[in-house]
């Protein structure tokens, strides 16, 4: 691990420590994640925790069980909402319906980095309006965090998600569950695979896919894993499938010329279909736009 912002060596040694203790104790490796990234949120969790040196909280996060989830929890930030960036779900409703009007069958989705449901669930109302529903789910949501995929689950927000999403939307798929909180209906909730799954280091999840959806998530990467994790999304895709990215990420490297570019402002990329995979990108990687 190698620190770009300003830490001793005994600081770096004790993060190190930090991301070990996580992968020992929760499968969660966290090393090609950015070091400042990981140092902002150790030290907020440590003035949560009320822990005043790293080397004290080391010590919390060895002898108190709860600890670990409660910093795993601080490092993989979910703040999301539905229809997150609205503008851009209508140029990928436009791009799905292109697809499913020129391949005559269903539409996959994948939302990969689903956080606490808000996007699988989106990305749900929006297939809702271009096919039925079936038996089996058209959206595969992962995350890395088990505890996300247990909120996700619940599918329960407060009214502060819900304020991109159309009140159409809102009206058909979400019914009132106490004050401010709103409940997803099952029959939307049945089209939602919930699925863990760790990009930095599992194989693409069972299934192809005419759009994955990995937003807000690769931007907390080093270009290394980004690189990884990109050719692990696009072997996900079927050929001329759609990839999302969030707002403040874009295509770089040679991964980027696998790609044409669909919709500029909603960063969104179509997989060429004669594209090969080169094998090893080296140096692609998702820059900051
Ligand atoms: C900011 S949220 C993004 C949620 C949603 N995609 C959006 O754009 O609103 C980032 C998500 O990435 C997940 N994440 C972080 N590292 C991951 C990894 N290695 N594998 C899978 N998910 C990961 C976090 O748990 C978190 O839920």
């Amino acid at each position: 691990m190698s620190a770009a912002v300003a830490l001793s060596t005994e600081e770096l040694t004790v993060l190190e420590e930090v991301v070990l203790l996580l992968r020992e104790r929760r499968g969660v490796d966290l090393q090609g994640y950015r070091v400042a990234t990981l140092v902002r949120r150790v030290r907020n969790r440590m003035i949560a925790a009320n822990v005043a040196s790293l080397d004290l909280y080391l010590r919390r996060l060895r002898e108190d069980p709860a600890e670990p989830d409660a910093l795993l929890e601080r490092l993989t930030i979910k703040v999301s909402r539905f229809y997150r960036g609205a503008p851009a779900f209508e140029a990928v409703r436009e791009a799905l319906a292109a697809r499913r009007a020129a391949t005559g069958r269903r539409v996959a989705v994948w939302s990969a980095g689903c956080g606490l449901g808000e996007e699988p669930y989106s990305l749900a109302m929006l297939l809702g309006s271009l096919q039925p529903p079936e038996d089996a789910p058209d959206v595969t949501a992962t995350d890395i965090d088990p505890a996300a995929l247990a909120a996700a689950a619940r599918a329960t927000y407060g009214a502060a998600v819900l304020e991109e999403l159309p009140v159409a939307l809102r009206d058909r798929h979400l019914v009132a569950a106490g004050a401010d909180r709103w409940q997803v209906e099952p029959a939307l909730r049945r089209r939602v695979r919930l699925e863990r799954h760790d990009l930095a280091t599992a194989a693409a999840p069972p299934g192809a896919f005419d759009l994955v959806a990995c937003r807000n998530t690769l931007i907390y990467f080093q270009p290394a894993l980004q690189q990884r994790v990109l050719q692990l999304l696009t072997a996900g895709l079927l050929p001329g499938g759609l990839l999302w990215l969030g707002e403040a990420e874009w295509l770089s490297g040679p991964v980027a010329e696998r790609f044409r570019v669909v919709d500029r402002r909603a960063r969104l990329f179509a997989l060429e279909p004669g594209s090969r995979d080169p094998g090893a990108v080296e140096g692609a990687s998702c820059a900051s736009a």
